[in-house]
């Protein structure tokens, strides 16, 4: 099979890290140049010793270059954070080159919602609209043709593939949607700050962002596209003491008349033929420990019967499914390759 090549700006990343961390084994992709500005000049071998003995640790970390990028690769891998992805994204599209964009520059379709939820300025609001979200279990299909894929957000993934199918089929009111959702630390990346230090996240267990988390407009405007109308939501993120994975418990007021196997229904029709999607048994809810490292989004589904209400849990690895393995099967896609491929479906140590 002829090895498509891929580079990775922002290396030195948790996402960055953990695109490593899949390319290494992958058939198909081969990671042929990775950047940062303060790791410039050393190989992934000396910053990542788990590499050592695989052909990726000979690869020398250069500044991120655009131009130069694009001469080497066929598609980009942008694992930076927002306001600098869009720039590096404008000037690969430019030269020719594919990008699937981890941050949240064109996650949002509107120039107007991204700058008043972010706070900065769009420099290239004409590639929202070409930009195709990259959820492959509700764009596949769109993304297969992609120059720009913008990657969903972590929290966004968990939460709309929870939600979705239950809005889609109209079991579920639009309005009074809450989401509680709990991330570990890695969720916010991998640079020092107090919120994050070891004996700030380590024993305790905190909210935070409550009623303005910028992940909130993302929620909204897929699940208003389930929806087929505006909706909003209240998302809750907490900051959990693990390094990695979330865990999503979604509420919902069930409509008149909708019972437990009609929901199920719905979620098992939602996920058949789907790679990456388990439906949990009845009783049984997912854990992030079951889906660390992997690239699966479990869904656990109770329906309350006395307060008529659907609760949908879902658990996603955030470096992972949350971001890295859920670019890469982008990268798979647009590429024209199995979605799947290169990415372990084995059970993981519990
Ligand atoms: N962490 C998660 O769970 C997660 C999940 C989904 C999406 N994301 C998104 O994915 C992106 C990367 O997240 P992360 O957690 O990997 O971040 P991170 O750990 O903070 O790493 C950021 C990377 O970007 C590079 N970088 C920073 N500023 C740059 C600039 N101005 N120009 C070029 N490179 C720059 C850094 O390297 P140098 O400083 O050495 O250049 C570093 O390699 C973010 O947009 C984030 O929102 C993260």
């Amino acid at each position: 099979m002829e090895r498509k090549r891929v580079g990775i700006v922002g290396v030195t990343g948790y996402t960055g890290m953990e695109l490593c961390r899949l390319l290494v084994g992958h058939p198909a992709l081969e990671l042929v140049a990775a950047t940062s500005r303060t790791e410039a000049g050393k190989t992934l071998g000396v910053l990542y010793p788990y590499l050592q003995q695989t052909p990726m640790a000979e690869i020398v970390v250069q500044e991120p270059d655009p131009a130069a990028l694009a001469k080497t690769c066929d598609l980009v891998f942008l694992a930076v954070p927002h306001g600098t992805a869009m720039h590096v994204a404008h000037a690969l599209l430019a030269a020719g080159c594919r990008v699937v964009d981890l941050s949240a520059d064109f996650r949002l379709r509107h120039r107007a919602v991204y700058e008043e939820w972010y706070a900065t300025a769009h420099s290239c609001p004409d590639l929202l609209t070409q930009a195709v979200y990259g959820l492959p279990e509700l764009y596949g299909e769109a993304v297969r043709w992609a120059q720009l894929v913008a990657n969903p957000g972590c929290y966004p993934t968990a939460s709309i593939l929870a939600l979705y199918p239950a809005l889609a089929a109209q079991l579920i009111f639009p309005d009074d949607l809450v989401i509680d959702a709990k991330s570990g630390a890695s969720g916010a990346g991998r640079k020092a700050t107090v919120a994050t230090l070891f004996c700030e996240v380590h024993d305790t267990f905190r909210a935070y962002n409550l009623g303005r988390h910028r992940h909130t407009p993302e929620i909204e405007q897929e699940l208003s596209q389930a929806a087929g109308q505006p909706l909003t939501v209240s998302f809750n993120p907490h900051l959990v003491p693990m390094d990695r994975g979330i865990l999503a418990t979604c509420y919902a007021r069930l409509r008149p008349g909708v019972d437990e196997a009609t929901v199920r229904d719905v979620y098992a029709d939602f996920v058949t033929g789907k790679p990456w999607l388990r439906l949990l048994p009845a009783g049984v809810l997912p854990e992030t420990r079951w889906v660390r490292g992997t690239n699966w989004c479990d869904l656990g589904l109770v329906v309350d019967r006395r307060t008529h209400r659907l609760v949908v849990v879902t658990a996603i690895d955030n470096l992972c499914r949350g971001a890295s393995g859920q670019a890469v099967v982008n990268a798979n896609l647009m590429l024209g390759l199995p979605e799947d491929l290169g990415l372990s479906r084995s059970p993981v140590v519990p």
